[in-house]
């Protein structure tokens, strides 16, 4: 996970970077709907409602979703032209969605049951990854989940930069235990096709189950 130094604009940790495609419409990452993964879960859990976060929302279709079960859900993406498209499509849930760095907004006390993930760990330099790791780490409550689509292969032209069993056992497994993980429903975008994975990775050790 050596940090390679990245020019401005290539540097998927910047606004600006992100900003630019939204201005352009160039989305690839964009599935148009709430991934299939997310509802099964939903329909199959249907336990206490949660504080759900998305980090890195985008167009945010998942707000919806968590919101019709119940749970409390704050989204945050720091790109405004992503938060406006958020908003529009969400109408009246619109202000679930906050416009903020995910690394440096201040959420206060507010601790997290569940922390949803899909496309933004992949978006972010490997070098930022352990920060992401910490973040998320932090703002869950005892026992919560993060939970949602990782990308694991190869990528000649990152961003997405995806990752492997290796590097998710080094940066997750030290924070977190992967309880399932399931190759994703085929319904996704081409630039994600075939990598994706639907996991939870509960935060805390395993239950001993020796005892
Ligand atoms: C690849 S897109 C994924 C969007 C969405 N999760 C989805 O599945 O469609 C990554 C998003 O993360 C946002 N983002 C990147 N770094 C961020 C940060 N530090 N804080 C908040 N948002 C960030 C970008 O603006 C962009 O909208």
């Amino acid at each position: 996970m050596e940090a390679t130094p990245l020019a401005p604009d290539a540097d998927s940790s910047r606004t600006q970077f992100w900003v630019k495609r939204w201005e352009r419409g160039k989305l690839p990452w964009d599935l148009g709907h709430v991934p299939p993964d997310l509802i099964s879960f939903l329909d199959r859990h249907r336990a206490e409602p949660l504080d759900v976060l998305i980090p890195g929302c985008g167009s945010a279709y998942e707000v919806r979703a968590f919101h019709a079960a119940g749970h409390d859900v704050m989204a945050i993406d720091f790109s405004g032209p992503a938060v406006a498209h958020a908003r529009e499509i969400l109408g009246g849930l619109g202000d679930k969605v906050v416009q903020g760095n995910f690394f440096k907004h201040d959420f206060g006390d507010r601790r997290f049951g569940l922390v949803y993930e899909r496309g933004f760990l992949c978006s972010l330099p490997p070098a930022r990854w352990p920060e992401y790791v910490a973040r998320i780490s932090s703002l869950l409550a005892p026992g919560g989940l993060l939970m949602g689509l990782f990308l694991y292969g190869e990528e000649p032209e990152p961003p997405p930069y995806p990752l492997n069993d290796t590097l998710a056992a080094e940066l997750l497994g030290p924070h977190f235990h992967l309880r399932t993980s399931q190759a994703a429903a085929a319904d996704t975008v081409p630039v994600y096709q075939g990598m994706e994975r639907w996991q939870e990775w509960l935060k805390g050790e395993a239950p001993d189950t020796t005892r």
